[in-house]
């Protein structure tokens, strides 16, 4: 299969595939109402990859992340099990990271699993560190890493 995808923004006609990938990537999901409230804000950015594949058109992935002051804020992000490893995710961060930078932001900030080795794999190609910790900030118990990156034009090298 080739890397045949565009970046888009999310509508709520996508939301139905977006749940789904969501329900398969988080033991914790959030809501398609949840969602559909993101596209509201205007502090909230909705992207989806959709993966072109002749006349039709899957969504392969999605982030969603907001603008607070000079801040970046990483919500969500999630690429489905059929599309993963052909750098979507790296797309998306590549994305986030542009259009923070033309917002004037300064850094980037994210919560991960302590247990998410690919997404703490893909968050340090971006150079994000270790900022702290919060116990117990799933529900089902699991610890939060908080990560951030300062923006610079670097990190799309
Ligand atoms: C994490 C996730 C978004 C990565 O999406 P992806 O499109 O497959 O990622 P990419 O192909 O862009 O890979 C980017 C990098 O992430 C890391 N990575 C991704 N999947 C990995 C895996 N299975 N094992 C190890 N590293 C992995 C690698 O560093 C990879 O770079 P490389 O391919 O050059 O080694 C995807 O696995 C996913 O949706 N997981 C479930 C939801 C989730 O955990 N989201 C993040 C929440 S904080």
């Amino acid at each position: 299969m080739n890397n045949e995808y565009i970046i888009d923004e999310m509508t709520e006609d996508d939301l139905d595939e977006v749940a789904e990938i969501e329900a398969t990537s988080f033991p914790v999901p959030w809501s398609r109402d949840l969602f559909l409230r993101e596209l509201q804000h205007d502090y909230s950015h909705n992207l989806v990859a959709r993966w072109l594949d002749g006349e039709s058109k899957r969504v392969a992935g999605y982030v969603v992340f907001w603008d607070v002051k000079d801040e970046i804020h990483l919500l969500d992000l999630a690429v489905h099990t059929d599309f993963r490893r052909r750098g979507i995710a790296k797309t998306f961060l590549k994305r986030v990271i542009e259009a923070g930078l033309q917002m004037g932001c300064k850094r980037i900030f994210l919560d991960v699993r302590e247990s998410n080795e690919e997404a703490l794999r893909l968050y340090r190609h971006f150079r994000f560190k270790e900022i702290g910790l919060r116990e117990r900030y799933y529900k089902d118990g699991e610890n939060a890493i908080v990560m951030s990156t300062k923006l610079t034009s670097n990190l799309l090298v």
